[in-house]
C-alpha cells in the first residue's frame, strides 16, 4: 500500500460557489508528502480575487436564504447526516490521504476521520435543537429570545489535524445556519478538498460551503478585511491569532481563536506509574508532538523523579520513526521542512540554554526516507523553567522534565506558562487531583489521562491559548447571534 500510494497524485481544483475552479491568477502550489519529500498534488494558489469570489458566493447563499434562515432545520440536519455517512464510506481513503499529506500515523488518521464523521452527526442532531427562550417580562408583553446564524464565516485551519480541525468548525457553523469559506493550511489542503466533493455530492446548496486553497497572507488574510465576512474562526499560532484579532477589530468581526499551548503534565508520587509513564509519553510524542495541547512540560514529584525519568527514556527508546503508512512505525515525520528546522533549532540551542539531554532518539534508517522531515524524540531535564524549550511551544517531539516538591509547587510551575490550553494530572488521590485541577489556569484538565477531546465535550484556552470555546454545544454559540423580539400585548 505504501509504495503504491507514494506514487499516486491527488491534484485538485478548489471549490467555490458550487464549482470546481482554478485560481483567477492561474497560479498553483505543490503539496508534499513529508515522509519522502515527494510532491503528491498541485492545487490552486488562491489570493484576494479567489477569496472575493468565495465570500460573494457564501454571502449570496446566506442572504438569499439557501441555508440558515429560510432553510428548514430538518433539511440542514439531514444534509449533515449525509456528509457523515459519506465520510464513513470514504474513511480509509481519507485516512490514507491525510497520512500522505501531513505525515501522521495511519491508525491516528483513521481515528481522526472517525471523529470527523461523528462530529457531523453530533451537530446534525443539534441543527434541530437550537431553541430560544421566553423570559417572563410581566403580563402585558412577551419576550422571545431567538438564535440566528451569525452569517458568513471564514474558517482558517492548521495542518496538524487537517480534516478534524476543518470539521470542528464546519459542522457547528453549518448546523447553526452559517455559510462558510474554509481555508486549509498550505501544507495540507487535500482532505478539505475531498470534504468539498462530499458536500457537493450530498446536495448541499451551492455557495454554502467553499474551499479556497493557498497561503496564509494570500488566501487567509483577505477574509479578515472583507466586510462581507461576519466571523472568523482560527486555529493556529499565537502570532497569527493576535494579528487576526487586531485586524478583525476594525470591523468588529466575531472571532474565535484556538492557539498554542505549553501544557503541564504533573505526575504525583501516588500515581499509578505505568499508566502515568505511557500516558505522559503519548501526550508529548503522539502526532509527532504536533499537538496544541501536548503535555510537553512534564513535572514530577521529587521522591519518584529518578525512577520516572529512567522509565520515560525507556518508553521513548521504543519509538520507531518512519512513514505513517508503515504499521510498525510509531512516529511519523513533521509536516514540513520548515517545521523540522524550527524544532531542530530548539533542540540545538537547548544545551547552551541550561537543559541537560536525558534521551535522544535516532533518525529512520530506511534509505527511501532520507528526504523526509524527521526529528527524533528527545527528553530534556530542566531545573527551572528558564530555558526556551521549557517555555515556548515547540510543536515537535521534545519533552522537558522538572522535579517539584509539593502540590503548591506543582501548581506554581504548571501555571508559570503564558499559555493555558490544557493540563494533565496523574494521581490516585481525588483531593489532590481536584485541588490541582481547579488551581490550574487552563481550559482543559485531564486527570489520569492525556489528550482525549470528545466532540461532545469542550475545547478552548485560557490566557494566551485563545478566545472562545469549541466542541459540544459551546461551539454553536460561536456561530449564533441571539435576538430579542419584544411584543407589546397591552
Ligand atoms: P500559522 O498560524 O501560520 O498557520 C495556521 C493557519 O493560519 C494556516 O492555514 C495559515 O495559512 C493561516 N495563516 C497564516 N497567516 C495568516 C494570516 N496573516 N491571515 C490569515 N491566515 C493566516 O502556523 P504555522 O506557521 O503553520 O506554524 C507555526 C507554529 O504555530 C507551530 O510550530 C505551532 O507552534 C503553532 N501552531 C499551532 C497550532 C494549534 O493547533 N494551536 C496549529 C498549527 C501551528
Ligand atoms: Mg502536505
Amino acid at each position: 500500500m505504501a509504495e503504491h500510494a507514494h506514487s499516486e497524485r491527488f491534484d485538485s481544483q478548489m471549490f467555490i460557489g458550487g464549482q470546481w475552479v482554478d485560481a483567477v491568477s492561474g497560479a498553483t502550489f505543490d503539496s508534499i508528502n513529508p515522509a519522502t519529500g515527494a510532491v503528491i498534488a498541485t492545487v490552486p494558489r488562491g489570493d484576494v480575487n479567489d477569496v472575493g469570489r468565495a465570500v460573494a458566493a457564501a454571502r449570496d447563499a446566506f442572504d438569499s436564504g439557501r441555508w440558515g434562515q429560510a432553510t428548514s432545520e430538518r433539511e440542514r440536519s439531514r444534509l449533515l447526516f449525509a456528509i457523515a455517512e459519506e465520510v464513513r464510506r470514504e474513511r480509509d481513503a481519507l485516512a490514507e490521504l491525510e497520512v500522505l499529506d501531513c505525515g501522521k500515523l495511519l491508525a491516528d488518521a483513521r481515528a481522526d476521520i472517525d471523529e470527523v464523521a461523528f462530529m457531523f452527526e453530533y451537530y446534525a442532531g443539534w441543527a434541530t435543537k437550537l431553541a430560544g427562550d421566553i423570559p417572563p417580562v410581566g403580563p402585558h408583553a412577551m419576550s422571545l429570545i431567538v438564535n440566528e446564524p451569525v452569517g458568513v464565516c471564514g474558517l482558517i485551519v492548521p495542518w496538524n489535524y487537517p480534516m478534524l480541525m476543518a470539521a470542528q468548525k464546519v459542522a457547528p457553523a453549518l448546523a447553526a445556519g452559517c455559510t462558510v469559506v474554509l481555508k486549509p493550511a498550505e501544507q495540507t489542503p487535500l482532505t478539505a478538498l475531498r470534504l468539498a466533493s462530499i458536500v457537493e455530492r450530498v446536495g448541499v446548496p451551492a455557495g454554502v460551503f467553499n474551499v479556497v486553497t493557498g497561503f496564509g497572507v494570500e488566501a487567509g488574510e483577505p477574509m479578515l478585511t472583507d466586510p462581507r465576512v461576519d466571523k472568523i474562526s482560527f486555529t493556529g499560532s499565537l502570532a497569527v491569532g493576535r494579528h487576526i484579532q487586531r485586524t478583525c477589530a476594525d470591523q468588529l468581526k466575531r472571532v474565535t481563536l484556538e492557539l498554542g499551548g505549553k501544557s503541564p503534565n504533573i505526575i504525583y508520587a501516588d500515581a499509578s506509574l505505568a499508566e502515568a509513564i505511557s500516558g505522559t509519553c503519548s501526550g508529548v510524542f503522539g502526532n509527532q508532538g504536533e499537538v496544541c495541547s501536548a503535555g510537553s512540560l512534564v513535572l514530577v514529584e521529587r521522591s519518584i523523579y529518578e525512577n520516572v525519568i529512567s522509565q520515560l527514556a525507556e518508553v521513548a527508546s521504543e519509538i520507531r520513526l518512519g512513514s505513517g503508512l508503515d504499521p510498525d512505525v510509531t512516529m511519523g515525520p513533521l509536516v514540513s521542512s520548515a517545521q523540522r528546522d524550527r524544532v531542530q533549532g530548539y533542540v540545538a540551542s537547548a544545551p547552551s540554554d541550561g537543559a541537560r539531554c536525558l534521551y535522544a532518539g535516532d533518525l529512520p534508517s530506511d534509505p527511501r526516507l532520507t528526504e523526509g522531515f524527521f526529528v527524533p524524540p528527545s527528553i530534556w531535564e530542566v531545573d527551572d523553567l528558564a530555558p526556551r524549550i521549557a517555555r515556548e511551544e515547540i510543536f515537535g517531539p521534545v519533552m522537558t522534565v522538572t522535579p517539584f516538591e509539593s502540590v503548591d509547587d506543582a501548581i506554581r510551575l504548571g501555571n508559570s506558562t503564558e499559555y493555558g490550553l490544557a493540563a494533565a494530572i496523574w494521581t490516585s488521590d481525588i483531593k489532590k487531583a481536584l485541588t490541582t485541577a481547579r488551581a490550574i489556569r487552563a481550559g482543559v484538565v485531564w486527570v489520569n489521562d492525556s489528550q482525549p477531546a470528545p466532540s461532545e465535550s469542550m475545547w478552548g484556552g485560557y490566557k494566551q491559548s485563545g478566545v472562545g470555546r469549541e466542541l459540544g454545544p459551546y461551539a454553536l454559540d460561536a456561530y449564533l447571534e441571539k435576538k430579542h423580539i419584544y411584543i407589546n400585548l397591552s
